[in-house]
């Protein structure tokens, strides 16, 4: 990872403030990998402060959205994240339910933390309901990875990413493309700030351990020789037909070569539910792997076939070919000039083809995914003044998008 701090992030230019208490809220899988740059790099900078820089005191709140061992705990050993300060419990749910429970429990810790900031990362239930409950008391809220859009309301993290972008008093972009969707809504520049990507910060740091993982060893899998496969979005996997068909493409594929599936829960329960059988012995079908093992499958994949997010950015990373089995992405970037390509679930087979033929491209690695972003987030957090809070607030309202120019779509994108 690199350790050099540029100039204007050098804790002697940060104002005479004694300390910031901050908390940060965690929820989901993808929330984890998010958070712990954050919080290493405050302890670090606690440790390096010089004299009237100011101290920062994290308080970190899980609010229990995800629960499982494998879907939380590991995470948390694996990144070397501190036990949260405070568990929520809320578990799963309807998203009325699931954002209530976690509204309601969130607010008394508000009430009793008396933060000066919320900050919360990503699209997940749990970054709305937080920063609406902060927003509502009037505690300043941060977001990182804000101005992401899929301009596809279909998708609950979709509606997720308006409203806490709507709400949110600092917005911390990881690409050009986030600032851009913002000042078309109408958010005021002086609250958005360009931070680069927060999941490089981890991948970065993670990259021995990553070498160290034993999991191609332990599913006898040799590199460049297999498909990665993660799936979980309800468009894919709560639809029979859809399920069928994927199903179906991975037996056809797999006589070509092995398919590698980490099972998120969702998915598992809807192939119970459905009857779906899973296939053969070369699709390898296992409970969801930790940080690391994921991150190795990721880089030594032949393809990487997913509908998350996350995947997308650490496969344009990697430079290992991704398909993404949706109609859009909010991370364009990972099309424009990454590894990856969106496709529709009928011509899944037919794409695995092509990569396999090794028709594809690999694309480069996006400008800010570079390891500094946790330090600009804090950055910007120290150095947030009240005037750019004040003409924030007599801001333009917030405007309904008429188009998305940034918007990709399988339909309107080649692959690069
Ligand atoms: C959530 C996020 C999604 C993210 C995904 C990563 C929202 C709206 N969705 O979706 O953006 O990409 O996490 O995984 O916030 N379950 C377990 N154990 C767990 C957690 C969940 O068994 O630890 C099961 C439950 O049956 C639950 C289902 O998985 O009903 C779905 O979980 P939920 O958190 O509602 O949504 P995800 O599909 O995981």
């Amino acid at each position: 990872m690199p350790d050099t701090v540029k100039p204007e992030w050098h804790p002697k230019h940060f104002p005479m403030v004694k300390s910031l208490k901050i908390i940060i809220v965690a929820g989901a899988r993808p929330n984890f990998m998010k958070v712990a740059p954050l919080l290493h790099r405050i302890t670090r900078h606690n440790r390096e402060a010089a004299n009237g820089t100011p101290q920062i005191i994290p308080f970190l709140v899980h609010t229990g959205q995800h629960y499982d061992e494998k879907m939380s705990s590991v995470f948390f050993a694996e990144l070397g994240i501190p036990a949260p300060d405070v568990n929520l419990e809320v578990g799963s749910g309807s998203h009325a339910v699931q954002t209530a429970n976690i509204m309601t429990r969130f607010e008394p810790v508000c009430e009793r933390e008396k933060p000066d900031w919320i900050l919360v990362v990503g699209d997940v239930n749990s970054t709305m309901a937080c920063a609406l409950v902060a927003s509502k008391m009037r505690i300043r809220v941060a977001h990182v990875e804000a101005g992401l859009r899929s301009f596809d309301r279909n998708m609950p993290e979709e509606i997720n990413r308006l409203v806490t972008d709507s709400i949110a008093d600092l917005l911390l972009t990881p690409s050009e493309d986030g600032n851009e969707n913002l000042r078309r809504e109408g958010v005021p520049i002086s609250r958005i700030k360009l931070v680069g990507n927060i999941m490089i910060d981890s991948l970065l740091a993670n990259l021995d351990k990553v070498a160290q993982s034993t999991i191609l060893t332990r599913l006898k899998a040799e590199k460049r020789r297999f498909i990665y496969v993660t799936l979980h979005r309800p468009s894919n996997v709560d639809n029979k037909e859809s399920l069928v068909s994927i199903m179906r493409a991975f037996a056809d594929i797999s006589r070509k070569m092995p398919v590698i599936f980490p099972m998120h829960p969702r998915t598992r329960a809807r192939l119970a539910e459905f009857g779906i059988e899973p296939g053969n012995s070369n699709i390898t079908i296992l409970d969801p792997v930790g940080y690391h093992d994921s991150l190795a499958l990721t880089q030594s994949a032949r393809c990487v076939v997913t509908d998350s997010g996350g995947l997308q950015e650490e496969s344009t990373f990697f430079k290992t070919p991704c398909l993404t089995l949706r109609p859009n992405t909010e991370r364009p970037i990972t099309v424009t000039e990454g590894s990856n390509r969106l496709i529709k679930t009928g011509e899944l087979f037919e794409r695995l083809d092509e990569v396999l033929n090794g028709s594809e491209t690999l694309g480069r690695i996006p400008e800010f995914w570079d390891g500094l972003t946790s330090e600009r987030v804090l950055h910007a957090l120290i150095n947030y003044r009240e005037a750019d809070a004040a003409s924030a607030n007599s801001a333009t309202p917030i405007r309904k998008t008429a188009a998305a120019p940034t918007a990709l779509t399988t339909a309107s994108v080649a692959h690069v």
